[in-house]
């Protein structure tokens, strides 16, 4: 029973967000030991997103052997700007221009998964909708006024926002966004929507890899440190016994 009321308080804070929020979060289902899949979400990384944001923790070497390519395979397949593969994934833009363009330095994304979660990751890449009250003619569903315009616009086709009514407190109505929808309804046009759902889950799961190497080590250091603890406990304890003979 005690596990059960546990259980239940650790799930609170879910379920008042999701009522607070009215949105659900896709789940983006993706799985990091796809290797095919964390290919061509590095492909898709350096081509639409490199432009823009780096990822300045994570070395073309690392993604070689963990991704299984060879060093020839890297400097074709994703490696553009950078000579070596032993250079990280960092990028040219200025801050001065990043923000002169998008009011906003575009964040490095290392460890972007870990800040946000992939669900998140996965509906914002998913929820960009047609807005042209914005500078980029484009909002989100999970972040309200973002400043990155929709990259993959191409590749998945535009949305437009869908409304529901809503009254307040004092009786006015609003009207607020709680979907998105296609524009174009062709079957073409869906089916080119379902490729990019995967195209996307290809670039949440690599995010989430290349957050993962952190991950790791701070679970080895974690060992470390407990076995460095359990040592010094044997230490401790021959002292505690050498000091205490002579007093006995
Ligand atoms: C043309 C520049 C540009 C490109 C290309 C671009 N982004 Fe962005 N991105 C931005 C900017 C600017 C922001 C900051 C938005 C803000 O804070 O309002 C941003 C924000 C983000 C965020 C939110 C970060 C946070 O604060 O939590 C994510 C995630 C993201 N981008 C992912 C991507 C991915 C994945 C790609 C490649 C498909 C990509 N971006 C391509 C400009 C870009």
């Amino acid at each position: 029973m005690r596990r059960l009321i546990l259980a239940l308080t650790l799930l609170l804070p879910s379920m008042a967000f999701a009522a607070s929020g009215g949105l659900e979060r896709l789940s983006a289902d993706n799985d990091i030991m796809d290797k095919a899949s964390l290919q061509a979400g590095a492909k898709l990384f350096v081509n639409y997103c490199m432009g823009c944001h780096s990822a300045q923790y994570v070395r073309f070497q690392r993604i070689g052997k963990d991704l299984g390519l060879s060093e020839e395979e890297l400097k074709q397949n994703l490696m553009f700007s950078a000579e070596k593969v032993g250079e990280t994934m960092t990028i040219a833009m200025d801050n001065d221009d990043a923000e002169r363009w998008f009011g906003v330095m575009p964040p490095d994304l290392s460890v972007i998964a870990r800040a946000r979660g992939t669900d998140w990751l996965y509906t914002y890449m998913l929820t960009f909708y047609l807005d042209p009250s914005r500078p980029m003619g484009v909002n989100n569903l999970v972040f309200k006024d973002v400043g990155m315009p929709h990259v993959l616009w191409e590749r998945q086709g535009w949305q437009k926002p869908v409304y529901k009514t809503v009254t307040d407190d004092k009786g006015n109505t609003h009207q607020v966004v709680i979907g998105v929808d296609l524009v174009d309804k062709t079957d073409e046009a869906k089916a080119k929507a379902d490729q990019y759902k995967k195209d996307v889950r290809d670039l949440v799961n690599f995010l989430e890899y290349i957050g993962e190497p952190a991950k790791l080590e701070r679970h080895r250091l974690g060992w470390k440190v407990i076995l460095f603890l359990v040592i010094f406990l044997g230490f401790a304890y021959v002292l505690k016994k050498e000091y205490w003979r002579d007093v006995h």
